[in-house]
């Protein structure tokens, strides 16, 4: 595995990846991996010649209170794992190299960026979209994966990669892959480090309380008090404050007041000891 931390660099190793018109997969993380990054990059070479995974702690996504200072780093580690899955290039460049002296730009993404995760977080999709742009063009792949868990960042990143003509002429160069979770449900996450061991019991009610939510929701139970009871089995468990715990239409993301014959999906995000978990489920449409 080649490791490039500046752009000429990257773009020497990426041009030989791609010799013989051989295809290229791009895993975009912020290190601190686990087997939920891992499975990407299976999923990667399943699909791919060629695999590059690139390990950059995006500063430009984190509010001014937000944990960047205290965001894993263990790019050491992070190279062993992915050394060990077979990846071929691991583009891990600095803040300097990213965002260069005079950095101006920003992409942002209007409408699907703008509710859930975009209304508690001010700002954070603007520096996804924009970090996310500037990989593509930067390794220039194939196809990008990324997790489900992040269901409303993937559904921002296909929109701006379908708008500004990103990864085209492929129109399934942007893949999801569902979420992994640990053996009591909770969808495995850097933060998930962060919690006591209390904390981290406690937090499995979170998908445990989504399962009955969901249960309900498709038995033809009313939405609105299905989500209510949701949110005070949350709390109950210690989660405070609870910032959404919403059913939405899948694609669009549009709140939903009662399930519908498109897909929905029911999402979550609410702290537990200071950490921000965030969760998503499918929810079946109603049978037509
Ligand atoms: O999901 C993440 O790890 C990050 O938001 C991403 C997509 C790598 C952009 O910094």
């Amino acid at each position: 595995m080649q490791t490039a931390t500046e752009l000429d660099v990257l773009r020497t190793a990426v041009a030989e990846l791609r010799d013989g018109g051989r295809a290229l997969a791009l895993v975009p993380t912020m290190g601190a991996l686990h087997e939920g990054h891992l499975t990407l990059v299976r999923e990667a070479r399943r699909r791919a010649d060629r695999v590059a995974v690139s390990i950059f702690v995006n500063p430009t996504q984190f509010g001014p209170n937000e944990d960047l200072d205290a965001y894993p780093r263990q790019l050491a580690e992070d190279a062993r794992m992915l050394e060990a899955e077979g990846v071929d290039l691991l583009w891990a460049p600095s803040v300097a190299a990213m965002y260069p002296a005079g950095f101006a730009t920003s992409v942002a993404v209007a409408g699907v960026s703008e509710g859930f995760c975009g209304a508690s977080r001010p700002g954070h999709f603007d520096g996804v979209a924009t970090v996310v742009c500037k990989l593509f063009n930067q390794v220039r792949p194939d196809l990008a994966l990324f997790g489900e868990k992040d269901w409303q960042q993937l559904a921002v990143i296909r929109c701006m990669a379908r708008d500004l003509d990103l990864l085209a002429p492929r129109a399934d160069a942007i893949v999801g892959v569902p979420t992994v979770r640990e053996a009591d449900g909770l969808a495995m996450s850097s933060r998930n480090r962060y919690l006591s061991a209390e904390a981290r019991a406690r937090a499995a009610t979170l998908p445990r309380a989504m399962r009955e939510a969901i249960a309900r929701i498709e038995a033809g139970e009313d939405v609105g008090p299905t989500l209510a009871a949701l949110a005070e089995a949350l709390a109950g468990a210690g989660f405070a404050p609870i910032d959404y715990a919403e059913l939405a239409d899948a694609e669009s993301l549009a709140p939903l007041r009662s399930l519908g014959p498109r897909p929905a999906r029911l999402l979550v995000a609410a702290r537990i000891e200071g950490t921000r978990l965030i969760d998503n489920m499918p929810v079946s449409p109603r049978p037509g």
